[in-house]
């Protein structure tokens, strides 16, 4: 399963601004937004086109047009704040949601919510901040690939080895792409340094 870091500097220098603690809940939702374009603009790098006929002004051409059916998959809730920037970037998107909440004594995710699409034959992001231990995703994934998706890719934005290990471990097939994978998980399961609790500071229930 190959793991891309979005390393660009723009990138990096919006994950400064989540990271720290003094980001308030409306700079952190518009970075959110201008963070996920530059990480969907790179998993979606090699969508399939077709060659369009035209004729600009001065010439008629085969010139390429997108060629993919997209669905969009946030894991509710902070999923969420990731969406609206996949959708101006593909209007034509489906969007599924997928709720789940980890129990905060057990990080053990629990599903609440699932309406999805159809999915079969089509390429699906499955967009979620946070991998942690990959216990959220992982369910997520179940539950996609049950309907026999062309490919799935999961956008993160702060990366756990212990959940990228897991997601290899039973989706080897899926891609994900993140802008940092970070050192690791504290005794409570939250990622080190990572941000905190994503959910919490993109919508300030703290
Ligand atoms: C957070 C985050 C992920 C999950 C990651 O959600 O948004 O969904 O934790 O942790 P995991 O990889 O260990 O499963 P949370 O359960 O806090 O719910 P929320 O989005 O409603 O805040
Ligand atoms: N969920 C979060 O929001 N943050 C973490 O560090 C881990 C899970």
């Amino acid at each position: 399963m190959p793991l891309t870091v979005v390393n660009h500097p723009l990138a990096q220098h919006y994950l400064t601004h989540l990271r720290d603690e003094t980001t308030k809940p409306a700079t952190f939702r518009t970075i959110t937004r201008k963070l996920t374009t530059l990480l969907a603009i790179e998993a979606t790098r090699d969508l399939r086109t077709a060659a369009q006929p035209i004729r600009t002004p001065l010439k008629a051409i085969d010139s390429p047009i997108l060629d993919e059916e997209l669905v969009i998959v946030p894991i509710l809730r902070a999923g969420l704040g990731m969406v609206d920037a996949i959708v101006d970037l593909f209007p034509e998107v489906s969007i599924g949601y997928i709720g789940m909440e980890r129990d905060e004594a057990t990080a053990i995710a629990k599903n609440y919510y699932r309406k999805l699409p159809t999915l079969v034959g089509r390429t699906v992001l499955l967009v979620d901040p946070m991998l942690a231990t990959g216990g959220s995703a992982a369910r997520a994934l179940g539950d996609l690939y049950e309907q026999n998706p062309a490919r799935v890719r999961v956008i993160c934005v702060v990366a756990a080895p212990e959940g990228v290990q897991r997601l290899e471990s039973v989706f080897p097939e899926v891609d994900i792409y993140t802008a940092a994978l970070d050192e690791g998980l504290n005794d409570r399961k939250y990622i080190v340094p990572g941000l905190g609790d994503f959910g919490d500071r993109l919508y300030g229930t703290y």
